[in-house]
């Protein structure tokens, strides 16, 4: 989805840590694998045993074709309730996730219990407070008004009530790693015009489209919301010098370590 920010995100806070060779590296949760990936250009020549963690078994099966040739051990699973034994890997990697996780503590727990002593924790999101300012609103409010529309000519219906994900700000995620026991929190932030082709990437994604069409099911909400992105992009977008259409965006993503004596 958004491969380069990936790479150069984790590049900049882990590609000059000395990792073990070999590594012991927990994907949380992995879904299709990007972080493996994103990993293994960044370490092309460290030997590595991956742990894969996601709630979506379909997810790992997927991953498991994407991902043939590494040493990966699939665990289908909660990250909130992770059954991995404590102190066991190197590198947790938590990216594109933490934003939908009900209980973001415990997850910051269980990425801290299960990580060695001086391991180190590597996280991404774009759902926080401050990925969005203002002058993007219209945006998203154009975005979800059609993509509504699109679901109604449809007659697909609402199948549960308004729920709503709070995007947590900055401040308060460097707090929760503190409050974890993670130390050494690098937390940075990455601005990024984000164009037709990852925007549609992004609407494909059912965490995402399901967020945004809130209460609608969530194939039915990955099929429309791309048309709906496009079309929003069009309207409301800002205007690049070669003439295309982008809406700026924040990425928050962060390192910290375990301390060695605890
Ligand atoms: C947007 S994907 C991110 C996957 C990957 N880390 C990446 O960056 O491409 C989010 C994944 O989180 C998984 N997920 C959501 N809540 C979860 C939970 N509580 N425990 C484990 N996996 C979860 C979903 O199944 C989905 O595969």
């Amino acid at each position: 989805m958004n491969q380069s920010i990936l790479r150069d995100t984790f590049r900049e806070l882990i590609g000059s840590l000395n990792l073990p060779n070999p590594a012991t590296v927990l994907d949380l949760p992995s879904g299709l694998g990007s972080m493996v990936k994103v990993f293994r250009e960044c370490f092309r020549d460290l030997k590595a045993e991956f742990t894969c963690v996601d709630l979506d078994s379909a997810a790992l099966e997927v991953a498991k074709t994407e991902l043939a040739g590494e040493i990966i051990n699939y665990v289908p699973g909660d990250v909130q309730n992770l059954r991995l034994l404590d102190s066991s890997f190197d590198l947790v990697m938590f990216a594109n996730a933490i934003h939908n996780i009900p209980d973001k503590l415990k997850s910051l727990e269980e990425a801290f219990r299960v990580t060695k002593p001086g391991g180190f924790l590597y996280g991404i999101t774009t759902f926080t407070k401050e990925s969005m300012p203002e002058e993007t609103f219209q945006f998203y409010q154009k975005a979800t008004a059609l993509g509504v529309r699109k679901l109604r000519e449809l007659g697909v219906a609402r199948e549960h009530g308004q729920e709503r994900i709070e995007f947590l700000s900055i401040d308060a995620y460097n707090k929760l790693l503190e409050q974890t026991g993670w130390c050494g929190v690098v937390m940075k932030t990455l601005w990024r015009d984000v164009y037709l082709d990852v925007w549609q990437a992004i609407a494909k994604d059912r965490d995402y489209s399901s967020g945004v069409l809130r209460g609608y099911p969530a194939e039915q909400a990955a099929r429309a919301l791309p048309e709906a992105t496009k079309e929003a992009l069009k309207l409301t977008g800002f205007t690049d010098s070669s003439g295309e259409k982008y809406i700026p965006r924040l990425w928050m993503y962060f390192r910290s370590q375990k301390p060695v004596a605890i």
